[in-house]
């Protein structure tokens, strides 16, 4: 298989990309199996956070050159979207980033919520560099992350940024030694199964849908999504838990 899903207990899943010998590329086969498996993912309660990687030397080398090089429009247009899958899943998403994270690959870890790199890890969206443009959101996700100036510098020269430069410029949470890329990402996976997942996935909806609305809407569907947290057995377990000093137990309800 070109991709691997573990179900890793404490609520967490690994979803890895496996095709080293094209630099983990997102070929077709990859891009149905990620689709899957987010779908997979997104039902049932078992799992409460996911983390995406590639291997130890990239993350994803972006779409497939190859399988690209000769298509025309229509064929691009009837290629399953992997992204749609991607972009609806609800739960606390984190890209764990070793290597290359490049075109595709880039955009694959900008649909994350939390982006942990590696110290030599590299960002870059060279599409321009082979004639073509991001086209998985990263002249959007991007522009609206680190700002128009820097996104610009980075699409049109496609020329790759360091693990260091994408932490300061703000699309890196977090950067740690190469080999503890992935312990690091599983244990913040761990820490957020472990918290109410109804409040996650409120938290998570509301900061991306809010993004794109007017500061009154968006502060609006923030009251609501607050005020609804009180019909949850979790927050009720939460401040009585906090109330008689003791340490919550959270159901997901
Ligand atoms: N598509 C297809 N094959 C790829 C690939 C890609 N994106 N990236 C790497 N490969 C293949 C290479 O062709 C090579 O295959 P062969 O052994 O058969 O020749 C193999 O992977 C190893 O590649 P390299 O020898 O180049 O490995 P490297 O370690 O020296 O360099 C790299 C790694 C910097 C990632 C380099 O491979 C590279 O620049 N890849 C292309 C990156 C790129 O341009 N990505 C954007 C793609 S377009 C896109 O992503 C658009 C979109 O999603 C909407």
């Amino acid at each position: 298989m070109e991709t691997i899903l573990e179900r890793r207990g404490d609520g967490i899943a690994l979803v890895r990309i496996n095709r080293p010998e094209a630099r983990n590329a997102l070929n077709p086969a990859v891009r149905e199996q990620l689709a899957a498996h987010f779908h997979d993912l997104a039902a049932g309660e078992e799992v409460r956070c996911a983390v995406i990687a590639g291997s130890d030397k990239v993350f994803a080398a972006g779409a497939d050159i190859k399988a690209m090089a000769e298509a025309s429009p229509s064929e691009m247009m009837r290629r399953p979207d992997v992204w749609v899958a991607i972009r609806a899943f609800p739960k606390p998403l984190i890209a764990a980033v070793n290597g290359w994270a490049l075109g595709g690959g880039c955009e694959l870890a900008l649909h994350a919520d939390i982006i942990v790199a590696g110290e030599s890890a590299r960002f870059g969206q060279p599409e321009i560099k082979v004639g073509i443009m991001p086209g998985a959101g990263g002249t959007q996700r991007l522009t609206r992350a680190i700002g128009k100036y820097k996104a610009m510098k980075i699409l049109l020269t496609g020329e790759p940024v360091t693990a260091r430069e994408a932490e300061a410029l703000g699309f890196v949470t977090e950067v740690v030694p190469d080999a503890e890329v992935l312990d690091r990402a599983l244990a913040l996976a761990k820490s957020i199964a472990a918290l109410p997942p109804v409040a996650a996935r409120k938290i998570k909806e509301v900061v991306l849908h809010g993004a794109d609305m007017p500061l009154e809407a968006a502060l609006l569907l923030e009251r609501q999504a607050f005020q609804l947290m009180f019909d949850t057995a979790d927050q009720k377990e939460g401040m009585a838990a906090f109330i008689e000093k003791r340490a919550p137990q959270f159901r997901g309800r």
